[in-house]
């Protein structure tokens, strides 16, 4: 297995390195800054690049099996640059043949979400919510064969544990932690279960 994973730098992505190399894949980060992957394996390339370059991507993306999105603006004011990435993303891989894409996205989405998700999905984390749908809708209609995996809070914990996993509906628990969430999403990667798909994820 060959994967090319984006924002290996962050929370969810650093997750999803380690479990990915602990399985034996061949693993591609595509990175702004290479400082910041501390990991060092012989089934580790670091490339050097900006998630909105779709010439960049187009280099390192053929021969790859699957491309795990973990990207985030970073921000909670307004922000482009989900749906902008998954442009640019989708594109490329297009263009190098590359058909499964797995998408972190988040669980405000669901309308069937509790109360409190409800709130803060239309206050504090509007516009995470709003970047996150157009996002999703640039996925849905890329043509490829993706997972949109949509995850409540995520927690620190780096151990996997067991997950709840449901298509089309709002997880259980209201959190996940970094390690059970990278534990899903690489077994799909596996498995292929979920394919053009929205799920909802938790411990
Ligand atoms: N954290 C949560 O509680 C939570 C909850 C629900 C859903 N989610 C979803 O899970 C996903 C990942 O979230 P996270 O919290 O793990 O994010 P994060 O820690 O903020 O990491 C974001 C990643 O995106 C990278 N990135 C940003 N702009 C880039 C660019 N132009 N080119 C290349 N890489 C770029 C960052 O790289 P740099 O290191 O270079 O900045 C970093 O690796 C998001 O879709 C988020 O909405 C997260």
């Amino acid at each position: 297995m060959k994967l090319f994973l984006l924002g290996a730098t962050g929370k969810a992505g650093s997750a999803l390195l380690d479990q990915a190399l602990q399985r034996g894949y061949l693993v591609t980060v595509f990175v702004r800054t290479p400082a910041k992957i501390i990991a060092r394996h012989p089934n580790l390339t670091v490339v050097q690049g900006d998630a909105l370059d779709i010439e960049a991507l187009n280099v390192h993306l053929p021969g790859h099996d699957a491309v795990i999105s973990a990207l985030s603006p970073g921000t909670l004011k307004h922000s482009t640059l989900l749906r902008r990435f998954m442009e640019a993303v989708t594109v490329a891989m297009t263009d190098s043949g590359v058909k499964r894409l797995l998408v972190l996205s988040v669980t405000f989405l669901f309308h069937n979400a509790g109360l409190l998700t409800l709130v803060a999905g239309k206050t504090i984390f509007r516009n995470i919510k709003r970047g996150s749908q157009e996002m999703e809708e640039v996925v849905q209609n890329s043509g490829l064969v993706w997972t949109i995996i949509r995850l409540p809070r995520l927690t620190a914990d780096g151990r996997a544990g067991e997950y709840h996993v449901r298509p089309g509906h709002v997880p259980p628990a209201r959190s996940i932690s970094r390690g059970t969430l990278a534990r899903f999403v690489l077994t799909e990667v596996e498995r292929n279960q979920f394919l053009r798909t929205v799920v909802g994820i938790s411990a």
